[in-house]
């Protein structure tokens, strides 16, 4: 049993889905980033995936976010669900064919939020995993909300959680853009990469940080970083990549220095 502190990887839907078509997987994409974890074969690794263009526009089509307010919208949340299934079917295969003994854990089986925050969480499987030397693989997800009776849960706030639950060294955030910008690098051509940030510096330049220019039910960059909030102010430093390019999940998840985001290491 090895006793390292648990790494988080979170590949987004941006990069193993092209979000502006709906339902369209880049299965290369994920074959390759397969590679690259079997290759830098991470001790104690939990992954945690986004919805990309399998959850968010059904999502949105069904108003999920906002709760159950009407009948109708309960095969919306079935749909979402269904869909995240899909998605994570297709990184499960990938990793599972590169011999890599990755588990998926339903995160609507397992948590409850109440008006979208993480209430309930049976974590006992996940630890066991661990323990276990398996590598547990989670996802955003369409989940049961004891206040608006379903939303959505982003792998961005579960991210968060799962490293503050299992006390993780770091978080490695894989996404389609260089990093954190000092805008929206889609739309301003001369955004500016922050490469280092502390995380009071970060918190001075949120307000600035824009959404997702695709559908993105869970506030894209500007969700995204407000949700690592809990984990960076535990103590657990962020590296955020474009894990849309090849060998830099590789080299993020070796500790290798990567074009990039780090948020909270003070060392560097
Ligand atoms: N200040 C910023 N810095 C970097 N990216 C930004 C910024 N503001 C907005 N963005 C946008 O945020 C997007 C990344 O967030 P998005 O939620 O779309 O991806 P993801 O989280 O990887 O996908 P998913 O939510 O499906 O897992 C980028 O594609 C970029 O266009
Ligand atoms: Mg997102």
């Amino acid at each position: 049993m090895s006793k390292a502190r648990p790494t988080v990887l979170k590949i987004g839907g941006s990069v193993i889905t092209d979000k502006s078509v709906e339902l369209k997987a880049r299965t290369d994409t994920i074959d390759r980033l397969a590679t690259e974890i079997e290759k830098a074969n991470v001790h104690n690794l939990i992954i945690v995936h986004g919805g990309g263009s399998f959850g968010h526009p059904r999502a949105q089509q069904y108003g999920i976010k906002g709760g159950l307010k009407d009948d109708s919208q309960k095969i919306g949340f079935a749909e979402t669900h269904h869909l995240m299934t899909v998605l994570n079917g297709l990184l499960m295969d990938a990793l599972i064919w590169h011999a890599i003994p990755a588990v998926s854990v339903t995160p609507s089986s397992v948590i409850v939020t109440k008006n979208g925050r993480i209430q309930s969480f049976d974590h006992a499987s996940i630890g066991k995993l661990l323990d276990m030397s398996f590598l547990p693989v989670l996802y955003g997800d369409a989940v049961l909300d004891s206040e608006l009776g379903f939303t959505i849960l982003s792998g961005d706030q579960l991210v968060a959680m799962l490293a503050t639950q299992f006390g993780a060294e770091r978080i490695i955030m894989g996404t389609d853009v260089d990093g954190l910008h000092d805008a929206d690098p889609k739309t301003e051509k001369t955004a500016k990469l922050f490469e280092h940030l502390t995380l009071n510096e970060l918190k001075g330049s949120q307000s600035r940080l824009g959404k997702s220019t695709v559908c993105d039910v869970t506030g894209g960059m500007f969700g995204k970083i407000v949700e690592l909030l809990p984990a960076l102010e535990k103590g657990v430093p962020v590296t955020i990549v474009n894990a849309t390019k090849p060998n830099n999940v590789y080299m993020a998840l070796k500790g290798e220095r990567v074009k990039g985001t780090v948020v909270g290491d003070e060392r560097c």
